[in-house]
């Protein structure tokens, strides 16, 4: 396995490999891997004949109230599941090389940002989506993959990819669940033995949801009472949103469409947000 750091010394290594006709999956990270990730390499590692996977925190995704210094970093941890995946080369590039002081490019993508996290974190997925841009550009893959975990975000990259015609095919993967059904996440470290419990609330509250619509409850304000008031049961829960949309357009609905419906939940557990979702 490569460990690759500087953007110049990437684009070499991938012009060779394009010479020799490989397939290139691409597997974008910050790092600090968990089964959720492991997914996204394993099918990866299986659908072609390189995989590469980045490692980068990305500033310009972070907001000025959000903390890059304490997002979990474990580089040697991360090298040895690498190795372990069948990963053929990690990009692992500095924050300077990426964004050198001159940087002033940024790819914006209209609407289906509007809403759910990006509504809560405003200039977030133009971070998002300027450095997953950026590394389709460096690193030219076929495929790339993505988690439904972030519903939103593979979305807003599905529709960059479309709207610039990108050549790259987009996969997104399941959502990675604990056995006691929370969606797992680099994000679940900052959470003690009671926050943790706490936060079981979430993927238990789409569950309840999902149980509402089996029993014909189409009313999407209904649900959302429903999921509101559970969440509230947790006494370090706190709301940031609820929302049932259109699971492609991400537009607000009023009842229940089968098959393109996506609840989606950001709730904080004291400090630490938690994210999760079904699609129904
Ligand atoms: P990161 O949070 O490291 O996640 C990398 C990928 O893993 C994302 O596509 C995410 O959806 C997926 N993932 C995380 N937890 C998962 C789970 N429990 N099940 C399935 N997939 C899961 O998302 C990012 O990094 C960044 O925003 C990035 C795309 C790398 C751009 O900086």
């Amino acid at each position: 396995m490569k460990i690759i750091r500087s953007v110049r010394a990437m684009g070499k290594e991938i012009k060779r490999l394009k010479k020799n006709g490989k397939i290139i999956g691409l597997v974008p990270t910050m790092g600090y891997l968990h089964k959720g990730h492991i997914s996204l390499l394993n099918r990866g590692r299986k659908e072609n004949d390189i995989l590469i996977m980045s490692i980068f925190v990305n500033p310009i995704q972070f907001g000025p109230e959000e903390d890059i210094k304490r997002y979990p970093r474990d580089i040697q941890r991360d090298k040895a599941i690498a190795v372990r995946e069948k990963v053929d080369i990690i990009f692992y590039p500095r924050a300077r090389d990426m964004y050198p002081s001159e940087f002033r490019t940024y790819v914006d993508v209209e609407r289906v940002t509007e809403g759910l996290c990006g509504g809560r974190r405003p200039g977030h997925f133009r971070g998002v989506a300027t450095v997953v841009a950026k590394l389709f550009n460096i690193v030219m893959p076929d495929r790339a993959y993505f988690g439904q975990k972030d519903a939103q975000q593979a979305i807003v990259i599905r529709k960059m990819v479309k709207d610039l015609n990108m050549p790259v095919k987009i996969k997104t993967m399941p959502i990675v669940r604990e056995k006691d059904g929370m969606a797992i996440s680099s994000r679940n470290k900052y959470l003690d033995n009671k926050e943790r419990r706490a936060g079981l609330v979430l993927s238990q509250s789409l569950k309840e949801a999902k149980d509402l619509v089996k029993r014909g409850i189409k009313d999407v304000s209904i649900i959302k009472r429903k999921v509101t008031e559970l969440i509230r049961t947790e006494k370090p829960a706190c709301i940031d949103y609820v929302e049932i949309v259109d699971k492609e357009k991400l537009e607000r609905l009023k009842y229940i469409k089968k098959g393109h419906t996506l609840i989606a939940l950001a709730v904080y557990i004291n400090k630490t947000r938690l994210i999760d979702n079904i699609t129904l």
